[in-house]
């Protein structure tokens, strides 16, 4: 029996998300977890002809997000607020990160063996968040926490598709590594497969498109906020292959932003890229992140140009993160 839960699962990410969750044959029980509106979005979901029982949960003073996260083998969490146009990820933090410590903590408490997937932004600083906040609370397990970067991905499929003529983007593998945020997304088109010809002319935009394309979707909102659709898209496909590889399908590869030093095969990564979270692609399995796969050496000239920014960027990120939780505001 599988329990995932959406933590903020009444949002522009959350309902969609625990939409495609309520038509997953992998989901036993889905929970829904929110500040508001979870009865709601619980009951319409609750009348889907599929197998997953559904419950909406409210804070209670704790007990609703004791009764929401009890029990659950994945946590998905969009919970937070979304960009409007002017506005980085890093402009999130103030108020996301105090959101995503909670509800953290409320996994440590009630569900500290969960994998836990976190999409709220800014994800640079929200994982390390959160990789404090467990290791406090000594039920830290690297292999099970999960920065979600797949929008990243499906957005460098999509495009290089757009220009070779891949008909299926999905059916191409973009390596897209480093973190989730403008200069620190390094898409790594040298090693995707199949081959693809990237013209030279065109590899600047390209690179620039894939590391700010969620500027595309704020600013054609115009105020109401972020990529909710692709991101429940991006975030179902990557909770779908930890499940699938968690009841022992083999060979599922998909990068994620991790602890390195707690992943087999990441410590020399963590140590070329002095950053201990990173995205690499991540063979998945029973246990969560079994392997990191090392992308990273096989870079070439350019890709390297590009590394050596996000490195820079992503240290003070990851170390805003910690701050946080070692030194509270
Ligand atoms: P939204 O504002 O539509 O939804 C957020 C939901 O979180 C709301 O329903 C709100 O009530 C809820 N919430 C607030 N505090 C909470 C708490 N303490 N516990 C539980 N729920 C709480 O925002 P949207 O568009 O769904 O985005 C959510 C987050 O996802 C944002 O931080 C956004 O930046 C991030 N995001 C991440 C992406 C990625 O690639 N990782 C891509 C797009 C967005």
């Amino acid at each position: 029996m599988v329990k995932a839960v959406v933590a903020g699962a009444s949002g522009g990410i959350g309902q969609p998300l625990s939409l495609l969750l309520k038509a997953c044959p992998l989901v036993d029980e889905l929970a829904l977890y929110d500040v508001v509106n979870t009865p709601g979005v619980a009951a319409d979901l609750s009348h889907i002809s599929t197998p997953a029982t559904v419950t909406g949960y409210l804070p209670e003073n704790g007990e609703g997000l004791k009764k929401a996260f009890t029990g659950a083998d994945i946590v998905v969490i969009p919970a937070g607020i979304p960009r409007k146009p002017g506005m980085t990820r890093d402009d999130l933090f103030k108020i996301n990160a105090g959101i995503v410590k909670g509800l953290i903590e409320g996994i440590a408490q009630h569900c500290p063996k969960a994998f836990v997937l976190i999409i709220s932004n800014p994800v640079n600083s929200t994982v390390p968040i959160a990789a404090e906040v467990l290791k406090r609370a000594g039920v830290f397990d690297p292999k099970k926490l999960f920065g979600v970067t797949t929008l990243d991905v499906v957005r460098a499929e999509t495009f290089v598709a757009g220009i070779t003529g891949e008909r299926t983007p999905s059916k191409l593998t973009i390596p897209v590594i480093g973190g989730h945020s403008g200069q620190t997304i390094v898409p790594l088109f040298s090693q995707a497969q199949p081959a693809v010809n990237i013209p030279a002319d065109k590899y600047d935009a390209l690179v620039n498109r894939v590391q700010f394309g969620g500027d595309e979707v704020v600013k054609a909102k115009d105020g109401a906020g972020s990529a909710t659709l692709s991101m429940a898209y991006a975030g179902f496909r990557f909770a779908e292959k930890v499940l699938k590889a968690a009841s022992g399908e083999k060979g599922i590869v998909e990068p994620s932003y991790v602890y390195l030093p707690g992943v087999s095969g990441g410590d020399t990564i963590a140590k070329a890229t002095g950053n201990d979270f990173f995205s690499v692609p991540i063979e998945l399995g029973p246990s969560g992140a079994e392997k990191a796969i090392d992308v990273v050496s096989k870079a070439n000239e350019q890709e390297k140009k590009l590394l050596e920014v996000a490195y820079k960027d992503l240290q003070g990120n990851i170390q805003k993160g910690i701050d946080f939780v070692h030194n509270p505001p």
